[in-house]
């Protein structure tokens, strides 16, 4: 089997869905269920023996002993992290504990357990750390995508707490041979994206008629890539990347979050239109992000080149399944804005052990 860490968050989730979809190997899936940590993006894996879920810390490392030992994955997919940007500005502290020092827990355990393993799945064990391109820093305009040796340059405590478990993971197999591979990939958007996050958040305060709030003059550039690209390029670096390496994962397209967000409006004009007239009308200029990096770009060849992997969406495509996805599921983020899931969660899993399976 593998561990996930983070498989109840966006991508976590996704990526657990298409694994299962895709094959039989089973998931040990270990989220602490933070506010992004959603067990209902899983539930059409309620009774699936294949997926095994347990709540619980990257950085407790006896429950990371106890869960290697006794499940012996041949490798471990690393989403687990705090995401928002935002929230990092308001309160890094969380980023430094679950980004820098969970990974580095999770390491330590990954180390002893492969150190355990009979020398042919040593050899095997792969340790795949997922990372993002904001490690990179901004760009100006004009300037070369960033490409795997862009220097690291970030900007906030969240990219900052990332490029720190990427400089982690690179020394652990520098030092001890533990076998990572590391991907950094742009903005990733689809189902179950957390609505706090930029495209979500639009298509439902779009859908309640609350403002669109677009930070600063919104000329604000980043690489969208739909998930499930994202988790299929994930897929191709586990199953062949070169050890030690590090792979840029992208969409090769880059757009101004201003022209993100009319988008969207259009497609809900279309889909779901509004007696009170077209969706722009809610854009609302806000202040902007504290140290807001103005453009990211991702240079995708090397696991093009490599590994054959390439997006199989396009912008247009991707986002019209995205926002039909969430006019078909009112009901999720219902209950993501109520704290209805939250409330699930307490109830079912209050009196459990943390490591006790699903
Ligand atoms: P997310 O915030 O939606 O989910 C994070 C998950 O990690 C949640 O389920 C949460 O409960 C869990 N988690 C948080 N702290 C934990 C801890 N201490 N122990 C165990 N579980 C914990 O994040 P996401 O957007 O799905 O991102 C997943 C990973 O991908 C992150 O490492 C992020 O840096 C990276 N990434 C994200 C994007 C993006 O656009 N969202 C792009 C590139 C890379
Ligand atoms: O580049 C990859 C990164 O993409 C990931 O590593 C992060 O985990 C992920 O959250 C995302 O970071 P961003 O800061 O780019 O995503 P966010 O959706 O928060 O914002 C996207 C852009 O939209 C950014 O330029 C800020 C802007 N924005 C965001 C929000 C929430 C707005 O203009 N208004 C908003 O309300």
């Amino acid at each position: 089997m593998i561990l996930v860490t983070g498989g109840a968050g966006f991508i976590g989730s996704n990526f657990v869905l298409d694994w299962l979809a895709a094959g039989d190997e089973p998931v040990l899936n270990l989220d602490a269920l933070t506010y992004a940590g959603n067990l209902r993006n899983l539930e059409s894996l309620t009774g699936d023996p294949r997926h095994v879920f347990v709540r619980g810390d990257i950085g407790d490392r006896a429950l990371l002993d106890s869960l290697l030992a006794r499940h012996r994955p041949r490798a471990i997919v690393h989403f687990a992290a705090e995401s928002h940007v935002d929230r990092s500005i308001h309160g890094p502290a969380e980023f430094m504990r679950t980004n820098v020092q969970g990974t580095f827990t999770l390491l330590e355990a990954s180390r002893a357990h492969w150190a355990t393993l009979p020398s042919g799945e040593r050899e095997a064990f792969r340790f795949h750390h997922v990372s993002t391109d904001e490690v990179y820093g901004s760009l100006a305009p004009g300037a070369p995508a960033f490409t795997e040796s862009h220097a690291y340059e970030p900007n906030s405590p969240y990219s900052a707490s990332k490029a720190a478990s990427d400089h982690l993971v690179r020394a652990w197999h520098h030092t001890y041979g533990l076998p990572v591979v590391t991907t950094n990939c742009s903005n990733n958007y689809g189902p179950y994206h957390f609505p706090e996050k930029l495209i979500p958040l639009m298509i439902v305060n779009a859908l309640a008629g609350k403002p669109l709030p677009v930070y600063g003059d919104g000329q604000q550039i980043r690489d969208w890539l739909y998930v499930s690209d994202h988790c299929s390029g994930i897929r191709a670096v586990l199953a062949g990347g070169q050890l030690g390496e590090t792979y840029n994962i992208g969409g090769w397209n880059e757009q101004a979050n201003i022209d993100i967000v009319r988008s969207i409006c259009t497609l809900l004009d279309e889909l779901r239109p509004d007696p009170a007239g077209p969706y722009e009308r809610l854009i609302t200029h806000v202040a902007d992000r504290p140290g807001h990096d103005r453009r990211y770009a991702i240079d995708a060849r090397k696991i093009e080149r490599e590994l054959g992997w390439r997006p199989a969406e396009t912008f247009q495509s991707g986002i019209r399944k995205t926002v039909q996805w969430y006019l078909d599921h009112a009901d999720w983020v219902a209950e993501v804005q109520s704290g209805g899931y939250r409330d699930w969660v307490e109830q079912n899993y209050a009196r459990r052990s943390p490591n006790a399976p699903r």
